[in-house]
């Protein structure tokens, strides 16, 4: 049976367990009194609680002396969690390992590229090579595995956390690497070639002389591209090697249960494409902040990709916060209300659960000042009622559970070996972010309403009226035949700037810019022109004028017609985006960064162009966003973001009954949104 039968059936089993969508958050017991276990478990019930994270950095308590376990805390969690029909998903504690592991094998300690060894003290404190840190990740992940297989509250299974992808620089990882890059290019030629080390005379003579990539200030200038992308995608793998290791372990004594790690969502460091296709289930940890104007469309984006990784599939909000997240600076608290509308808006975009990071306060340790369901005022709290009233609220939504969001008409695509090359040094600006790219196109689809899938270059883009490229500066053969496939055969592209610029190993591609598109596009580039910090053009589009800033490509148009034009500065009458009919589709380019206004403008346009049409026209603030139930029914969910009252008005031809939320059985065509409220309205069938 394919592996994804193989998920879906484990999920399956998952929803069965769960009886809707799942509720809760971490739950960390071992800081707690045992009586105070029972109050928890009451507490969960009254919140209407169905699953906690337990274990998740217990390693220490677990094994307090290496090779000596004491499981008997867990074991009365777990058999108390279980009476109290809560169910588990399970860590393995490998994501920090134990003070007798650093002290006794401080060869397990990851070293940063400056040659520092990260300390013991906070968590995450290993080096993904390490076989000795392997050896024990394994030995208690396999004892706990062995244990609980079968325990009536185990439900799933969640590996390490956050993985972070650390590059380390120690010996052993030093090692790995080489061996990696041998595995990778087969002859130290191939690679003295990818890496175009004939530049400096940089050529290696065999794979033992290579190192990681030093830290810049160990070197005299800039490193070498192609050594920084591979250490990239080394430390990438390392990582992932260690999650494979102990799924494979758990696998053997569950093979029914789905597994998991945490994802940190829009998170540099891993290719989640990767991960999500070697886990059961995709799950997110996000902490968009409370008061930051744009934090719905932040979690949005994160939304969107994480149910984009697995094809569509419903994913898990594991962790979220019910107040501040404790980020840094002022951690000011979540507005009354907000906790609500948030958490649905997981659940609209394609979540199965809604969940915390934590469940009761720490009254010590890092995170003591971090929000949780039941905060250190307990029960006599907003946040706590606030909890209690969302629990029910997700409990009216389990018709939605293993349901699915309709697929898009939108693509973005998403490649993380390109945020890498990106982002790295030595390029004409180095102030192109990846994902500031990647949110620029997608504020203004967010604000519209129209619904959008993120996607892999290599991915198959027929389906998509209109696939958008930000910034895709790598890009391998494969992924430019793909995008020019699609659009010769009717799709609708928008590519911004810097697109098309290098090879897999980052080396410039022959011939002029962008190297990649310039059939596709019909341009050439005669110069990459990033501009000074505070010089601006004008730009005229569609009888609008506007603002260009950070980036002006000189174009040369060899086919396409221009879009939109400079209107002063010596780039005056030159085009500053075009459009070309290539095949039977049509080509968009966006030479520079314009303000927002008139981005939006633009995407709409091309969107329009697509024939792509929003969900529907809210007022702004409210997010409009269809979702299905399994049986496969239309649910419209309408989320007001804003502090303000919002009056919505329904298309009256679209019969929508029901109110799941609020219980209404017939809706009106106008809608009053209270200040953070949120309407779930199911489509009549008959
Ligand atoms: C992450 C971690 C949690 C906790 C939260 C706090 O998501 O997985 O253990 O530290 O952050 O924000």
């Amino acid at each position: 049976m394919p592996h994804t039968d193989l998920a879906d059936e484990r999920l399956a089993g998952l929803r069965q367990r769960l009886q809707g969508l799942a509720y809760g958050g971490d739950y960390n017991p071992e800081q707690w009194p045992a009586d105070t276990w029972r109050e928890d478990i009451h507490l969960m019930r009254e919140a209407g609680v169905n699953l906690v994270t337990v274990g998740v950095f217990s390693w220490g308590l677990l094994e307090p002396r290496p090779g000596v376990f004491d499981f008997g805390w867990l074991d009365e969690v777990m058999d108390l969690l279980a009476e109290g029909g809560v169910r588990v998903d399970l860590a393995t504690p490998t994501a920090a390992p134990p003070s007798w592991l650093a002290h006794e094998h401080p060869e397990t300690l990851p070293v940063d590229a400056e040659g520092r060894k990260i300390a013991f003290g906070a968590r995450v404190h290993f080096c993904p090579s390490s076989p000795v840190y392997r050896y024990h990740a394994a030995r208690i992940t396999e004892r706990l595995a062995e244990r609980y297989a079968g325990h009536p509250a185990l439900a799933m299974w969640h590996v390490g956390n956050e993985y972070v992808g650390f590059g380390c620089h120690c010996p052993v990882s030093v090692a790995h690497f080489r061996r990696w890059l041998a595995d990778r290019y087969g002859t130290v030629d191939a690679l003295n070639d990818a890496w175009g080390t004939a530049f400096w005379g940089q050529r290696y003579d065999s794979f033992d002389h290579i190192g990681t990539p030093a830290a810049r200030n160990r070197l005299v200038s800039g490193p070498n591209p192609g050594q920084l992308l591979d250490f990239a995608r080394f430390s990438d793998t390392a990582s992932l090697e260690c999650f494979i290791a102990e799924r494979d372990i758990i696998r053997r004594h569950t093979p029914d249960l789905p597994v998991t790690t945490n994802f940190m969502g829009s998170f540099k460091h891993l290719d989640y494409w990767r991960w999500a296709a070697a886990e059961d289930v995709v799950s997110l940890d996000i902490y968009a902040k409370p008061y930051d104007p744009e934090g719905q469309l932040l979690a949005a984006y994160n939304f969107d990709l994480m149910r984009s990784l697995r094809g569509g599939k419903p994913w898990l909000m594991l962790e979220s916060a019910t107040g501040n997240n404790l980020t840094g600076g002022r951690n000011s608290a979540r507005p009354a209300g907000q906790l609500r509308v948030r958490s649905l808006q997981a659940v609209a975009r394609g979540a199965d659960s809604v969940m915390f990071f934590q469940w009761r306060a720490s009254r010590a340790g890092a995170e003591r000042f971090h929000s949780a369901m039941v905060p250190h005022g307990g029960t006599r709290t907003r946040t706590w009622r606030e909890a209690v009233a969302l629990g029910h609220d997700v409990a009216r939504l389990a018709d939605l559970v293993g349901g699915s969001c309709d697929p898009t008409d939108v693509a973005m695509l998403w490649d993380w070996e390109n945020w890498w090359a990106l982002e790295a040094p030595d390029h004409p600006s180095s102030d192109l972010k990846f994902t500031t790219g990647i949110l620029d196109h997608y504020r203004p689809l967010w604000h519209a309403n129209i619904p959008v899938d993120f996607a892999h270059p290599h991915a198959d883009l027929s389906r998509y009226r209109l696939v958008i490229v930000p910034n895709l500066y790598l890009v391998d053969d494969a992924a430019a035949d793909n995008i020019t496939a699609y659009v010769r055969g009717g799709g609708h592209l928008l590519m911004s700037y810097f697109s098309g610029i290098v090879d897999q190993h980052d080396r410039v591609r022959p011939g002029g810019h962008p190297g990649a598109f310039r059939d596709l596009l019909g341009i050439d580039i005669d110069e990459l022109n990033p501009l000074q910090i505070g010089e601006a053009y004008e730009l005229h589009h569609a009888g609008h004028t506007g603002t260009a800033t950070d980036w002006q490509d000189i174009i040369l148009l060899n086919g396409a017609e221009p879009l939109a034009t400079y209107t002063d500065g010596e780039q005056k009458g030159q085009p500053a985006a075009t459009r070309h009919r290539f095949g039977t589709g049509t080509a968009t380019y966006l030479g520079t960064s314009p303000d927002p206004e008139t981005m939006h403008r633009l995407v709409l346009d091309c969107a329009t162009g697509a024939g792509v049409t929003p969900v529907m026209d809210t007022p702004d603030g409210v997010e409009a966003v269809h979702r299905r139930a399994a049986d496969g029914t239309d649910h419209l969910f309408l989320l007001n973001h804003t502090p303000e009252e919002a009056i919505v008005d329904l298309d009256p031809a679209l019969s929508w009954s029901v109110d799941l939320l609020n219980g209404h059985a017939a809706v009106a065509d106008r809608l009053r949104l209270p200040p953070f409220g949120a309407v779930v309205l199911r489509h009549k069938t008959h």
